[in-house]
């Protein structure tokens, strides 16, 4: 049976950088994020008797070994948890550049997940879907459910799991996707989580991030947005300090990424328009405001050189199944 899912990307707020357990993906933190609703991915699923083996589609190509390798792993436990043989097809789509620091890890494994349990006859609660998600890519477990989405990093794979903290609904605010580039990016945020562990700065990055999640949780409750700003950059800074100072230094910003960090805080400053800047591990740059501020912000940033493109997501729900197939 063909099964489908949408699923989300999500934008980190409170950052996943570097794994206690390399193998089960338990981060060395907990994180907070926002899924996107026009940032997604589509995957439809198939198991067959007639494949010789699994064949992998992504974006209209035939997947490369090296991303085919990492979907037929994750294939492979959730064929060993349903207790099938089958090889399968896999059709997935997203709705922008993959491998840019743009989640599509995470909204690709977790469309994956969801469509493949289905599909090999599981029945999973949202929790075991969030917990097999996230041994595909970490950041997919909050790919699974709605809104602002909490992970507790937790010790086990049992106890680390992405749940919602708040519905989609609860706070309107506006995430700004701003594309400078389209390009993979040289080295994926799975090399850089093992070269976090051997950096010393991430120590002090980890205390901080403990304050951090306590300010960030206040603001939510509070909807105090100037609190959740100045909570944003600093989380975003600090995990590009650990990037710059890891070995080989992981430099993802390019010039069009400064720029857009100056503008920000010019037009803060100004009185003009109140956002905050996240950044992931690429060169492109998330903004957040709220909500009726967004398309003023979006002329903003497009006058900059070097912005290829802004997409205006809104707080999204999880992942779905839905009844539209790729193949
Ligand atoms: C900087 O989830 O892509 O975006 O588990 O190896 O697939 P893997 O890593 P991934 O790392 C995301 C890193 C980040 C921060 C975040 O989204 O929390």
């Amino acid at each position: 049976m063909k099964t489908t899912a949408k699923a989300p990307a999500n934008i980190a707020l409170i950052k996943y950088w570097g794994r206690k357990n390399e193998t089960l993906r338990i981060p060395a933190n907990d994180s907070l994020a926002i899924c996107l609703d026009k940032s997604f991915t589509l995957t439809t699923v198939e198991f067959r008797e007639d494949l010789e083996k699994d064949r992998v589609f992504i974006d209209k190509k035939e997947a490369i070994e090296k991303e085919k390798e990492r979907v037929v792993k994750h294939l492979n436990k959730i064929r060993k948890k349903a207790g099938i043989k089958f090889f399968a097809q896999v059709v997935s789509k997203n709705s922008f550049p993959a491998a840019t620091g743009l989640a599509s890890s995470a909204s690709g494994f977790a469309a994956l997940t969801l469509a493949c349990s289905k599909a090999a006859g599981l029945n999973l609660s949202e929790r075991e879907i969030s917990r097999l998600a996230r041994l595909g890519s970490g950041s997919a477990c909050r790919s699974i459910p709605d809104g602002f989405v909490y992970w507790h990093g937790g010790n086990s794979d049992r106890n680390s799991y992405a749940y919602s903290l708040y519905s989609h609904l609860y706070w309107g605010l506006r995430d700004l996707t701003i594309i400078i580039q389209k390009e993979k990016k040289k080295i994926s945020s799975t090399k850089g989580h093992q070269l976090a562990f051997q950096n010393p700065f991430l120590k002090s990055r980890l205390k901080l991030v403990k304050e951090n999640l306590k300010k960030i949780k206040k603001a939510f409750k509070n909807k105090d947005f100037s609190l959740l700003g100045k909570v944003i950059e600093s989380e975003a800074l600090s995990l590009h300090s650990v990037m710059l100072t890891s070995q080989p230094a992981l430099i993802y910003w390019q010039p069009a990424t400064l720029a857009i960090i100056h503008k920000v805080i010019d037009l803060r400053e100004k009185g003009e328009i109140e956002s905050y800047f996240t950044i992931d591990a690429g060169p492109n740059v998330h903004l957040i405001c709220q909500k009726g501020q967004e398309e003023k912000l979006k002329k903003e940033i497009q006058k900059i050189n070097g912005v290829k493109k802004v997409v205006i997501n809104k707080p999204s729900v999880g992942a779905r199944l839905i009844n539209k197939h790729l193949f």
